[in-house]
């Protein structure tokens, strides 16, 4: 397995619309792999192959304390939503920013397994949540798409600012606080 570059925020190819996968392969399990090892190794609970520069429609998540659940969903679909709900988000395309964003509740989604197999899944909570915010991502969307045009500029500044101190000590920056998982 191997770890892969996150792109950030504003990076252009994170706009990208990602492709059908036509068949799954070895090559779709091993990106698989891959883009779990660099889930868990970020720390993150959600990532879509957008985030790394692979633009097909595969997304991984693992929503459990232990990483214990790994899930891969390919061509994934929603086919029914229900409910409102607000919650803060993260992203780790977009490092260090977490803000309010109002998902469906509950959704039931179609996809193929990393078999190559048609499932059906329902998720409510957390992962459903997970499941929007890296559909999205396959569809060229960030989460601060959602807010508005002066958060946005506030953000690409503050992402500015602490790339910018990054390259010129060699301390890395640390967030004080509780903040939600990164999807
Ligand atoms: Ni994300």
């Amino acid at each position: 397995m191997a770890k892969l570059q996150i792109l950030e925020y504003p990076d252009p190819r994170l706009r990208t619309v990602a492709a059908q996968v036509d068949e799954v392969t070895d090559k779709t399990r091993t990106l698989i792999d891959d883009m779990l090892e660099t889930m868990y190794a970020a720390p993150g609970i959600g990532l879509a192959a957008t985030q790394v520069n692979v633009h097909q429609r595969v997304l991984v998540a693992d929503v459990s304390d232990d990483g214990s659940q790994p899930l891969a969903l390919i061509n994934p679909e929603i086919i029914e939503s229900e409910g409102d709900a607000w919650s803060d988000e993260g992203c780790l395309s977009v490092p260090d920013i977490y803000e309010k964003v109002a998902r469906a509740e509950y959704i039931k989604v179609k996809a193929l397994d990393r078999n190559g197999k048609s499932m059906l899944m329902e998720a409510e909570g957390l992962l459903a949540v997970c499941i929007q915010h890296e559909m999205d991502h396959l569809e060229g969307k960030l989460f601060v798409d959602y807010l508005s045009e002066l958060k946005r500029q506030r953000i690409r500044k503050k992402i500015e600012k602490a790339r910018k101190n990054a390259t010129e000590s060699p301390v890395p920056i640390t967030v004080a606080g509780d903040h939600p998982d990164r999807l």
